[in-house]
């Protein structure tokens, strides 16, 4: 699957004063940035277009409000062994002037961009600002690129705007793994609601040979099969949309694997009375927070060495060490089972950085909700916004 959009590559960049939206959305405490994952996939395209003797001014925002991306620039001058500069704000005068003195090779970051409300009301003033700071526009923030902000769809429409290598990276990736995969393709999703994963899972069901379902959300269609489940997390009324995704899959010929035991909890904050029992015999009182052993080694009828997997979402509580042995479990299988995996959503991706299995992945996403958007099938604004391939 070839990726749609310009990037970097098909256009010429050398000596230009290029507006480059990154990933700077990152964790920081106390002042300092904890974990460079995001920066460092954002190191590429910044390299090559400091190669090409580029002037980049960046742009970013940070989730956290109020919090400054001076940290980010610290780290990234550190990452990159040379200056970046900051400017205390992304709009007025000190930037107007720091971006006119920018030379060729030099990188200036610019302060958050969610700092000015017109950035997520994609304001078109503000847009134009931002445009006017540069000849060309990169976008390789893969992780907003589901966001219809000034940054993401704003500015292309003032510069001609094109992909970083991240995001064609990131697109490329994803999208191959679910229209173009080694078979069989298997989805393993977790989470806690069926709500949010309903266009994944009914999406993931048309183009996948097994669908492992696991998480909070296991528990609504354990329900809808007419298992006991206590008092365990559950939305009730999305149970007869479980009930539908299930014949759908018989119809399809698709294998639906559902937790055969979980791990349950009379109390889960702080745990209390935690056991292993039958998805047959969970008692009125208990609490479901993770899938068991048994759950998870059905994972090895479904996955193959010669096939892809995608994963999106942890099977249980994985904040809680007593409830964090069935996520370790299907990464282990996953890992073990030498397919091709992808990883995506938030959650997930958080829990193989902490769990340093980053490197045991075939491509772990930078992204939460971007890559959780590729993956029910729909395209990202923040791409749409670029220009065609030629
Ligand atoms: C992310 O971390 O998911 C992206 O950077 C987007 O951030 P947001 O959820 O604050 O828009």
């Amino acid at each position: 699957m070839t990726f749609p959009k310009q990037t970097v590559k098909d256009v010429d960049v050398q000596g230009k004063k290029i507006l480059l939206r990154t990933m700077l959305n990152v964790p920081i405490k106390d002042g300092v940035v904890s974990d460079t994952m995001r920066l460092q996939a954002a190191l590429p395209t910044i390299q090559y277009l400091l190669d090409q003797n580029a002037a980049l001014v960046l742009i970013s925002h940070h989730s956290t409000e109020g919090q400054t991306l001076a940290p980010a620039a610290k780290s990234l001058s550190d990452l990159l062994g040379q200056e970046v500069q900051f400017a205390t704000d992304c709009i007025g005068n000190e930037v107007e002037s720091a971006v006119a003195g920018l030379q060729a090779g030099q990188v200036l970051m610019l302060e958050n961009l969610r700092f000015h409300p017109e950035e997520e009301a994609n304001d078109p003033e503000f847009a134009k600002t931002l445009a006017s700071y540069g000849e060309l526009f990169v976008q390789d923030d893969f992780t907003t690129c589901h966001r219809k902000h000034a940054s993401m769809v704003g500015v292309p429409q003032y510069l001609p705007a094109v992909a970083g290598l991240e995001v064609a990276l990131e697109v490329e990736t994803i999208d191959a793994a679910i229209d173009e995969p080694k078979r069989p393709l298997v989805a393993v999703s977790g989470g806690a609601k069926v709500s949010t994963k309903v266009p994944i899972l009914s999406f993931l069901l048309g183009k996948v040979d097994s669908l492992f379902i696991g998480g909070a959300m296991a528990n609504t269609f354990l329900l809808a099969k007419g298992l006991p489940i206590g008092k365990s997390l559950v939305e009730a009324d999305q149970v007869e949309l479980c009930k539908k995704i299930l014949a759908e899959a018989e119809t399809q010929g698709k294998t639906v694997v559902l937790p055969v035991d979980v791990v349950v909890a009379k109390s889960v904050d702080p745990p209390s009375d935690v056991r292993t029992v039958s998805v047959n015999d969970v008692a009125d009182d208990d609490i479901i927070a993770d899938i068991g052993a048994q759950s998870v080694a059905q994972l090895d009828s479904v996955l193959s060495a010669d096939g892809t997997i995608i994963w999106n979402g942890p099977v249980g509580i994985f904040e809680t060490p007593e409830f964090a042995s069935g996520t370790a479990g299907v990464a282990d299988k996953i890992i073990a089972s030498g397919g091709y995996s992808v990883i995506g959503g938030g959650d997930t991706c958080d829990y193989v950085d902490n769990a340093h299995l980053h490197d045991k992945f075939s491509f772990v996403s930078t992204g939460g909700g971007a890559s959780l958007e590729l993956m029910s099938g729909n395209t990202l604004p923040g791409v749409e916004a670029l220009l065609d391939k030629k």
